[in-house]
């Protein structure tokens, strides 16, 4: 499609493979599935479910929402349903939100959802982008716990820099679809200092040490800046789960689908230390320090 080569992608991003959802696919779609994975490793049934929250900047539909479609296919019938806007942080801010909601008592059981179709997003003929974007969904249920649960959440924005990665909504009237638009570099430095300082600052709210630490579970965009946040961390490579050779960088899907790689792979046991990170186009950027 593009000019660019194997090497030159394995090289720069550590990506592999990627997943192209069916043209029929949305990120409802995609997202019901990993829902219903996600209750019945919970062990839930859909009317357990009080509130359903899915990440994604890619919704067919800006209503009804891809939660409510989510819920809808789902059979979840009395939860409160809403869609998420924070791009690749989109999990992580979802995570959040749905922290304080049981906090407060607002809810029991939230269902969280990442889905994005960022491939079909992406210009055909931009080597700087179409090399990068998959799709996927994943999926995880919070809920109250005495023994295990969040030991500390942040999230945050740079609303200044927006123009270095964007995503414009197609407008009634338009001839031309606008692409995914990134200036790759820029956002690599950016993201890199970015997640040092919010690794930190989330270790430091939970009061532990990277010493504390049993996975990194990161956003997948790029295998350098994931390495550079394990570094850190003092991390080696082997606390660090990876999915980003398999599935590029999903977007707001990509932090539940490592999460899910690593507890159903065996590596990840309950009880593990976990710090899941995420940034993003806005710029956004979130973490959870959990224990599973
Ligand atoms: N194949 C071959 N060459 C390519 C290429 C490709 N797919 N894409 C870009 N290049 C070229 C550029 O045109 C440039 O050529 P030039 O030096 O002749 O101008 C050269 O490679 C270096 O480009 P640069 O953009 O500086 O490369 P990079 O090392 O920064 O890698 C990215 C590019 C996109 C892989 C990297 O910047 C990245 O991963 N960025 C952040 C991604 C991210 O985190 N995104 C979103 C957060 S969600």
């Amino acid at each position: 499609m593009v000019e660019t080569s194997d090497e030159w992608i394995t090289e720069r991003t550590g990506i592999k493979e990627r997943r192209i959802a069916a043209a029929d696919e949305t990120a409802a779609s995609m997202g019901a599935a990993a829902g219903a994975k996600a209750l019945e490793a919970a062990g839930l049934k859909p009317d357990d479910i009080d509130t359903v929250i899915c990440a994604t900047t890619s919704s067919a539909y800006a209503f009804p929402s891809s939660a409510c479609e989510i819920a809808r296919l789902l059979g979840i019938r009395r939860a409160m349903a809403f869609d998420l806007a924070a791009a690749c942080a989109g999990f992580s801010y979802a995570y959040s939100v749905a922290h304080s909601m049981i906090l407060t008592g607002q809810s029991e059981k939230v269902l969280i959802v990442g889905s994005d179709l960022m491939a079909r997003a992406c210009d055909p003929t931009d080597r700087t982008t179409i090399i990068l974007f998959g799709d996927g969904a994943g999926a995880c249920v919070l809920g109250k716990s005495d023994t295990e649960g969040t030991i500390a959440v942040h999230a945050s924005a740079d609303p200044f820099s927006g123009e270095l990665l964007s995503l414009p909504v197609p407008q009634r009237g338009q001839s031309d679809t606008p692409w995914l638009y990134m200036k790759g570099n820029e956002v690599f430095k950016r993201a890199v200092v970015v997640l040092a300082e919010l690794v930190t600052k989330t270790l430091e709210k939970g009061g532990m040490s990277a010493d504390d630490l049993d996975f990194l579970v990161p956003h997948q965009a790029n295998l350098r800046i994931i390495a550079a946040t394990a570094r850190k961390l003092h991390l080696d490579m082997s606390q660090v789960i990876v999915t980003l050779d398999k599935q590029g960088n999903t977007s707001a899907a990509s932090v539940p689908l490592a999460l899910d790689e690593g507890v159903r792979s065996g590596r990840i046991k309950r009880g593990d230390v976990l710090l899941l990170e995420s940034f993003g186009g806005g710029f956004t950027w979130g973490s959870a320090l959990i224990r599973y």
